[in-house]
C-alpha cells in the first residue's frame, strides 16, 4: 500500500482522531452480540496510546439512523466494552461535532474519547464538507481503521482526508494485505468458493475473479439460477429467473477463459421449510414442489477436493441456510475443510461467510477474516475504496518516520 500508515505518524503530544468500524451487532437489551470489530481495532487503538498521544478521539456510526438521534443505536455500548478491553476509562460523549464537544476533551483529563454516533448527522453520510472539517478541527492527524466502512465515501472516511495528514491504521493494513494479496499475486491454484442468495449480487465479483482465479465453486442459493440455466429443474428453490441469460453468459465466459464454474450436484431439500423432519437428499433434478436448501453430500466432497488442491482459498457466501442447524452441513463442512488445511491462505470474506466461521468456532484456523462485508465485496470486485484512496500517500522514496509526519 502506498497510503502512510500509522507507524510513518509522530504522535506524541497530539491529538489523534481514529474512524473505526463499531457497528456491531446488538441484542434487544443492546448487549453486544459480536465484538470482533472492536477486538480487532486494538492493535490501532494499543499503539496510539504507547506513543503517548495528548488525546486519542475515536469515533464511529453503528446502524442506519438516517440522521436521527436512535437511543439504541448509541455507541454507550461499546464505550463500555472497550474499557473492559483496554483496562482504562473510556470518556463517552454524548455529540460528535461542536464546541461543547471540543471543551469536554479539552477539560477532561482522560486521555480516550469515544464520540457518539456519526450517523446522527446526516452531514456524515452525505460527506458534508462542513462537517468533515468540524471533525478535523478536534484533532491533530487522521488515521481510518475502519475497514468496514472504507467503501463508503463519508464525512469520517473521506472528507475528513482534506483536513487533516490522514493514515492507515493496522486493521486497514491488514485487510489489504490479504484481499490485495488474493486479487493481485495469489499463490496457485487459486479457488474461489461462492455462495449466498443471489447472482446479482455477486456479478462484478465473478466478472472480476475469472481473470483471477483457477477455480470457481458456486454453491448456496445463486447455484440454482446457475443449474436452472442449465435445464435443471429445480423445483421451488431460490432462483432470480431475470438473471438465467446472465447466468449463461457468466457460464460461457468462464469457459471461455478457461475457468472453470463448479456447480452443486445434489442438495438436501424439504418440502417445508418450517418442517425439516421433511428434508432429503436429491440428485440432478428436483421435483416441483420441492426446496434446495443446503448442498448435498455429493457436491461437498467434489467441492472438498477442489479446495484441498488450493494455495490460496477466497470464500465469499454460505452453502446453505446454516443459520438454521437442520440446513447447516455443507456450509460447516466446507468450513472444517478449510479449516483443516495447512500451508494454504484462508481468506473469508466478512458478512455471512464470517458468520459461518465463526458459528463453528473456526475462527482461529482461517488465515484472515473479513471485518467488511460490502467493503470486501466491492475491494474482491476490482473497486477502488474511497476510504483507501484518499489515505496520504507516502512521500516518493519512502516515509523517514521523521518529526515531519
Ligand atoms: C457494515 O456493517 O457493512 C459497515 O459497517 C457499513 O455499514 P453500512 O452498510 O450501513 O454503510
Amino acid at each position: 500500500m502506498n497510503k502512510l500508515t500509522v507507524k510513518d505518524l509522530n504522535l506524541k503530544g497530539k491529538k489523534v482522531i481514529v474512524r473505526c468500524d463499531f457497528n456491531v451487532p446488538l441484542d434487544e437489551q443492546l448487549n453486544i452480540t459480536d465484538d470482533r470489530r472492536i477486538t480487532e481495532s486494538l492493535p490501532t487503538i494499543k499503539y496510539i496510546l504507547e506513543q503517548k498521544p495528548a488525546k486519542l478521539i475515536l469515533m464511529s456510526h453503528l446502524g442506519r439512523p438516517e440522521g436521527q438521534v436512535v437511543p439504541a443505536m448509541s455507541l454507550k455500548p461499546v464505550a463500555a466494552r472497550l474499557e473492559k478491553l483496554l483496562g482504562q476509562k473510556v470518556l463517552m460523549l454524548d455529540d460528535c461535532v461542536g464546541d461543547k464537544v471540543k471543551a469536554s476533551i479539552a477539560s477532561s483529563s482522560e486521555t480516550v474519547v469515544l464520540l457518539e454516533n456519526l450517523r446522527f448527522y446526516k452531514a456524515e453520510t452525505k460527506n458534508d464538507p462542513e462537517f468533515s472539517k468540524k471533525l478535523a478541527d478536534l484533532a491533530d492527524v487522521y488515521v481510518n481503521d475502519a475497514f468496514g466502512t472504507a467503501h463508503r465515501a463519508h464525512a469520517s472516511t473521506e472528507g475528513i482526508t482534506h483536513f487533516l495528514k490522514s493514515a492507515a491504521g493496522f486493521l486497514l493494513e491488514k485487510e489489504m494485505k490479504y484481499l490485495g494479496m488474493a486479487v493481485e499475486n495469489p499463490q496457485r491454484p487459486f479457488v474461489v468458493i461462492l455462495g449466498g442468495k443471489k447472482v446479482s449480487d455477486k456479478i462484478m465479483l465473478i466478472e472480476n475473479l475469472l481473470k483471477k482465479a483457477n477455480k470457481i465453486i458456486v454453491g448456496g442459493g445463486m447455484a440454482y439460477t446457475f443449474l436452472k440455466a442449465q435445464g435443471i429443474n429445480i423445483g421451488k428453490s431460490i432462483c432470480e429467473n431475470d438473471k438465467l441469460d446472465l447466468a449463461k453468459a457468466l457460464l460461457d465466459k468462464a469457459k471461455a477463459a478457461g475457468v472453470t464454474i463448479e456447480l452443486s450436484e445434489d442438495y438436501l431439500v424439504v418440502q417445508d421449510f418450517g418442517k425439516p423432519e421433511t428434508k432429503k437428499y436429491v440428485s440432478g433434478n428436483i421435483d416441483n414442489d420441492w426446496e434446495a436448501i443446503d448442498i448435498g453430500p455429493k457436491t461437498i466432497e467434489k467441492f472438498k477436493k477442489i479446495i484441498v488442491s488450493a494455495k490460496t482459498i477466497v470464500w465469499n457466501g454460505p452453502m446453505g441456510v446454516f443459520e438454521n442447524d437442520a440446513y447447516a452441513g455443507g456450509t460447516k463442512a466446507i468450513a472444517e475443510c478449510l479449516a483443516s488445511l495447512k500451508g494454504v491462505t484462508t481468506i473469508i470474506g466478512g458478512g455471512d461467510s464470517a458468520a459461518a466461521v465463526a458459528k463453528f468456532g473456526l475462527e482461529d484456523k482461517m488465515t484472515h477474516i473479513s471485518t467488511g462485508g460490502g467493503a470486501s465485496l466491492e475491494y474482491l470486485e476490482g473497486q477502488a475504496l474511497p476510504g483507501i484512496e484518499a489515505l496520504t500517500n507516502k512521500p516518493a522514496g519512502g516515509c523517514c518516520s521523521c518529526s515531519c509526519c
